[in-house]
């Protein structure tokens, strides 16, 4: 038997995007100010919009002993999980800054950031739409599912 995973996703420009959306694009942007890349220099902001209104921003902060740091994702997921535990994420932006310029190409997530989001939303059962910004368009998936398919996850009987 053949099996197929496919999904569509949505290439816009951050003013077309429904306000609330393109707010939290421009917050993206706006937090990697918050960055400390120092080795990459590649600057990266996350922001998460939460289902009680919050809005939760991570940058990616650098170690000289590489495999320390954070990414921004992993680091804004972190900080919404310490402080609302039980509110749902709706909506992750990531935008990437290199030399005061924001990049060309969309800050596509790593595999960690990507199995981390999986996991937030399979918890919390409800999608997390991604809004990744580049410099001329923003790529939009309605779900975090999307970026990891068949993710692992401990709660379908793995243990
Ligand atoms: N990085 C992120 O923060 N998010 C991504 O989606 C991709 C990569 C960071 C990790 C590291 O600090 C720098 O970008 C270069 O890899």
């Amino acid at each position: 038997m053949e099996k197929t995973f496919s999904f569509t996703y949505q290439s816009l420009v951050l003013d077309d995007l429904p306000k609330a959306d393109g707010d939290l694009c421009r917050m993206a942007l706006q937090t990697t100010h918050g960055s400390y890349a120092p080795y990459s220099q590649f600057e990266v902001g996350a922001a998460l919009r939460l289902s009680n209104g919050e809005t939760v921003t991570g940058a990616n902060q650098e170690n000289a002993s590489y495999p320390c740091g954070t990414c921004a994702e992993r680091t804004a997921l972190n900080y919404a999980r310490t402080v609302w535990p039980d509110v749902n994420i709706e909506a992750i932006a990531v935008a990437a800054m290199q030399q005061d310029t924001v990049t060309g190409t969309p800050p596509y997530p790593c595999g960690l950031c990507r199995q981390s989001l999986a996991e937030v939303e399979h918890r919390q059962g409800t999608p997390i739409r991604v809004m990744l910004v580049a410099a001329d368009e923003v790529l939009v998936f309605s779900s975090a599912e999307c970026l990891l398919p068949l993710a692992f996850h401990s709660t379908d009987g793995h243990f």
